[in-house]
């Protein structure tokens, strides 16, 4: 067992899995969430919302000991995964986007949120055009720091960025997309993101009031950032680790039947492109 936090990212588009492994993974989910997985209409978002199950699994087993067919996972009233076995001394957040699947986790507790983010151009939309639809999303704090970017590529960059951010907070909260969303305010000090480093020092103002949370971005590749947002500093700095299938189902223990019928509806499924 280990207390220490983590950060996996699980590089989807390097997953092609057979039919065994999909009727092991599949075998290795709560059958309410097996239930739900059967009906994505598309593979991508079937495997990246299966991993992330996993994922959660795996971490609560290293993490807290629990016996890994054993754990049970609710969802709240919003939706985020909570842990019905035990009190919530560890805190975890699953989320998943354009090529990967990334967790967070903390081993001391205090709210936490993740959240990956696809940098990509808007389809059939100029910037303005797109930026003008998402207005409402970015107090003009934000907006100026997106904007004062050079080129249309580092608008984009830093649009998603702010994006990634806000988005982590609300999931580490719990409030969705419920509250007014230029409330939250990002603050970023350093402009780049990279592969190999953290950056830590980006603060958040709610209605202008400094919070004092902690906010570590990176980038997985050259279209993916990842931001974890947590009430906690714990001192922990970790930088996302790939982890493959193979790791990610070590020690799993199958929790439901084998289910061919099941396993064979998804390979029929299409990817969306
Ligand atoms: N809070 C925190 N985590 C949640 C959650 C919630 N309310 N609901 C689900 N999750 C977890 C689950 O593990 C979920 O995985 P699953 O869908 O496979 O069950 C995962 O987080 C989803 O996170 P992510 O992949 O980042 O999804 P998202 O970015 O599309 O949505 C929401 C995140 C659902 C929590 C919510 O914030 C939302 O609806 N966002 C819409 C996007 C938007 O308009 N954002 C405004 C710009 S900032
Ligand atoms: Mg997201």
């Amino acid at each position: 067992m280990s207390n220490k936090g983590v950060r996996w990212a699980f590089n989807l588009s390097k997953w092609e899995p057979s039919h065994a492994d999909m009727l092991l993974a599949t075998s290795c989910v709560q059958v309410e969430e097996k239930e739900r997985l059967g009906k994505f209409v598309f593979k991508n978002d079937f495997k990246a919302s299966l991993i992330g199950r996993l994922l959660m699994r795996k971490y609560v087993n290293e993490t807290t000991g629990l016996k890994y067919d054993e754990i049970r996972f609710g969802r709240d009233e919003k939706g985020k995964p909570f842990l019905i076995n035990s009190p919530s001394h560890i805190s975890y957040n699953v989320s998943h986007q354009g090529g990967y699947t990334v967790l967070a986790g903390c081993g001391t507790g205090g709210l936490l949120g993740v959240d990956v983010v696809k940098v990509q151009f808007p389809r059939g939309k100029t910037l303005n055009e797109y930026f003008r639809t998402m207005s409402r999303i970015f107090s003009g704090v934000e907006w100026e720091k997106i904007r004062s970017q050079g080129s249309e590529t580092s608008q984009l960059a830093m649009f998603f960025r702010h994006w990634c951010l806000k988005e982590s907070y609300l999931k580490a909260v719990g409030v969705g997309v419920t509250i007014n969303l230029q409330d939250v305010c990002f603050k970023i000090n350093s402009d780049v993101l990279s592969k190999d480093r953290l950056v830590d020092d980006t603060e958040v103002y709610f209605r202008g009031e400094k919070l004092d949370w902690e906010f570590q971005e990176m980038l997985l590749d050259e279209e993916h950032c990842v931001a974890v947002a947590s009430e906690s500093n714990t001192g922990e700095k970790i930088l996302f680790k790939e982890i493959d299938f193979h790791e990610v189902m070590k020690n799993a223990v199958s929790l439901l039947d084998p289910d061919e019928n099941y396993c064979t509806s998804f390979f029929n499924k299409c990817d969306k492109i």
